[in-house]
């Protein structure tokens, strides 16, 4: 008696240990593993994060309002530094209005919208924009003020702004195919020391008069291609 009883138990732990394993192996083919199960819940937390942007600079960055930047397609070192910027208010934040879901105008501006974010919600929202394409605005331009714009850019920023102001791992943003009324903006705020100049951009920018300003933004809108 006694070793048969034995002989019972070894056999039904072996059948349950077979029963475990085969479990194991239908669940690890159904079922993402844990690594790809934080990812999925990474990828559901940046878009919220994203939706929260969507209203004013488009799902991937590519707005279509003259006065809300191109975001995507920027990189990830220069989104960081400029939502810093915005939330140590160390750059100006013009209020915003906008139409809300409840289809009220409401006003906000991006320091009030970069306090929000932690260090790390500003990283995960750079890498994702960093991934989209820089979508470049098609706005009309004067084709000879954008090539006395193009000799500026070449002698005063081309050094920084490389390619016709092209590139984003300069990490200065895109200025080529920005839209011009935001770029405007940016350099009336240059220029009222309301956003930092690069220390080696400020005598370069300080020197140049109207004119040179108005050939710089036509040049940028014909998205350097001239
Ligand atoms: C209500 C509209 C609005 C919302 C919402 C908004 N932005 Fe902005 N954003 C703007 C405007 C307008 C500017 C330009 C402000 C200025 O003149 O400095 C800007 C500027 C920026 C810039 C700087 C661009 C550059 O070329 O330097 C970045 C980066 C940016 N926003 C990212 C975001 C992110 C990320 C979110 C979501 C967390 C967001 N914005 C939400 C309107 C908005
Ligand atoms: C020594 C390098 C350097 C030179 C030269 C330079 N820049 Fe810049 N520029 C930068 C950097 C760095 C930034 C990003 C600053 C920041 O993070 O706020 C920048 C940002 C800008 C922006 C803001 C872009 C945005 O998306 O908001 C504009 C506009 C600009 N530069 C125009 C010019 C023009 C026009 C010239 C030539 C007259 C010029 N820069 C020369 C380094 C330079």
């Amino acid at each position: 008696m006694k070793t048969q009883k034995a002989i019972g138990f070894i056999v039904l732990a072996g059948a349950g240990l077979f029963s475990l394993s085969l479990a194991t192996g239908a669940w690890a083919a159904d079922m993402p593993d844990a690594a790809d199960a934080a990812e999925m819940a990474d990828m559901a937390y940046t878009n919220k994060l994203v939706d929260t942007c969507t209203q004013c600079h488009q799902r991937d960055g590519d707005s279509d309002d003259p006065n809300m930047p191109i975001i995507g397609g920027y990189s990830a070192a220069y989104i960081i530094s400029s939502m810093t910027a915005y939330k140590n208010e160390v750059r100006s934040c013009p209020e915003i209005e906008y139409i809300s879901d409840h289809k009220k105008v409401e006003k906000t501006d991006m320091c009030r919208i970069s306090k929000e974010l932690s260090e790390d919600d500003i990283a995960k929202l750079a890498q994702y924009y960093a991934s989209k394409r820089f979508r470049r605005a098609n706005q009309s331009f004067d084709l000879e003020l954008a090539r006395k714009g193009q000799l500026i850019h070449e002698r005063d920023c081309e050094k920084c702004h490389s390619e016709g102001g092209n590139l984003a791992s300069d990490d200065a943003g895109i200025l080529a195919g920005q839209w011009m009324p935001y770029l405007k903006q940016q350099f009336f705020a240059f220029y009222a020391e309301k956003r930092q100049l690069d220390k080696k951009m400020k005598p370069k920018f300080n020197k140049l008069d109207k004119t040179e300003i108005e050939a710089l933004l036509n040049f940028y809108a014909s998205r350097g291609g001239l």
